[in-house]
């Protein structure tokens, strides 16, 4: 069955590679509802907006008459909530936006869906579903390694985690999460949230620790490192949360929430001397990339250490991680390298230069 999908925030990172799959992938129709922030980018969907079933709308939902509008001359089946302000060291810098968007934006979404939502017929109302995606952040951090004695196990975020957000951008999410929630509590709206692990893959704004890395690396340009560099991170690449994300929006079980990880556990100083590495090894130039590292003030608030237990999503729908974070990491690489059209656009746009290759 063919479904009418709206992604907010289709011109983002993750967004975009949602709608791509869509598109190529699904016979699916998609709306992409998107502000178009520094961190959205129209050229990043040029593979697919060409597409019969893809339509563009320039919209900040928090324009609650503007949400009302796209809802009704669309009808979609699904929504999947994906538009936020994603950058932690900008909500450390400004937390305003972050509030803005991801807790009253959220909020305004979920009262036109709601709305929505009441003036469908049984079918089309059984069947709706509204998807938040969400971040691991909420859950707060974990013990790292150098903490606990050797040999100890180390625990996962699990479904059940409670939520302790360190930063503002995570307080934000966990705010919208607890909203969504509540609307089904509340309301009975059809929703489902996904919290997911860090992301990593093509058409990533070089403001984040891997694409500045590789920037960076190319630019000759010194590689920034927070602290010791050995907060660690569980990487998934993004196509693979793309697929995660379709699934669960189409067989998800509504009032689940579904924990999405990669199982690649690593400290950013390995994360940055493997980009090195494969830099050396595909570009090489006269000194070793290596020798660009340079360590920086730790970032106030900083987690050390984020993992994901992914059991509940695989035993319950059957999705599994298709990189492994070797593979993910090359096809990455090779990307920025062949894709200097996208990059150059960016950075010539709005970038902002002075920014960390910061991980969330
Ligand atoms: N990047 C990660 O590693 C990661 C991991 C887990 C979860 N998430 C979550 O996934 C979602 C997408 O993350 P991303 O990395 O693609 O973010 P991103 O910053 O790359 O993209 C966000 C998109 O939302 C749009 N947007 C922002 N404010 C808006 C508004 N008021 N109205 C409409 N559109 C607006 C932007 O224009 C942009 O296209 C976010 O909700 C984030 O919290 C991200």
């Amino acid at each position: 069955m063919s479904n009418t999908i709206l992604v907010t925030g289709g011109a983002g990172f993750i967004g975009s590679a949602v709608v791509r799959h869509l598109i190529n992938d699904t016979g699916h129709t998609v709306v992409n509802l998107d502000k178009l922030t520094y961190a959205g980018n129209l050229e990043s969907l040029t593979s697919v907006s060409s597409s019969e079933r893809y339509s563009f709308e320039q919209v900040d939902i928090c324009d609650a008459d503007e949400v009302k509008r796209v809802l009704n001359s669309y009808q979609p089946d699904i929504i999947m909530h994906l538009a936020a302000e994603s950058h932690v060291d900008r909500s450390i810098d400004g937390p305003g936006e972050f509030i803005q968007t991801n807790v009253v934006g959220t909020y305004t979404l979920l009262e036109q869906a709601r709305a929505y939502w009441n003036t469908l017929q049984s079918d089309k109302k059984d069947g709706f579903k509204f998807h938040h995606i969400s971040t691991d952040e909420v859950y707060g951090d974990l013990p790292h390694p150098d903490e606990v004695e050797p040999g100890t196990a180390l625990p996962l975020f699990t479904e059940t985690t409670p939520y302790a957000p360190s930063s503002p951008y995570s307080a934000s999410k966990a705010s919208s999460d607890q909203l969504v929630r509540s609307w089904l509590r509340t309301y009975k709206l059809p929703t489902l949230v996904t919290n997911c692990s860090n992301n990593y893959g093509p058409y990533h704004f070089p403001e984040k620790l891997i694409p500045l890395v590789i920037l960076n690396a190319l630019a000759g340009k010194p590689l920034p490192v927070y602290g010791k560099g050995n907060q660690i991170r569980d990487w998934l690449y993004v196509e693979d949360h793309a697929r995660a994300l379709v699934l669960v929006a189409l067989e998800g079980k509504i009032g689940e929430t579904y924990n999405i990880g990669g199982h690649n556990e690593k400290q950013n100083i390995e994360v940055v001397h493997t980009i090195c590495s494969i830099l050396d090894d595909v570009k090489p130039k006269e000194s070793k990339y290596a020798e660009q590292i340079t360590y920086v003030q730790d970032r106030p608030g900083h987690d050390m250490r984020y993992a994901i237990d992914a059991s509940k999503i695989e035993r319950e729908l059957g999705w599994t991680p298709k990189e492994t974070f070797e593979s993910g990491i090359r096809k990455t690489v090779e990307w920025y390298l062949n894709n200097e059209g996208w990059w150059k656009a960016v950075l010539d746009g709005s970038y902002q230069g002075e920014r960390l290759g910061s991980v969330s």
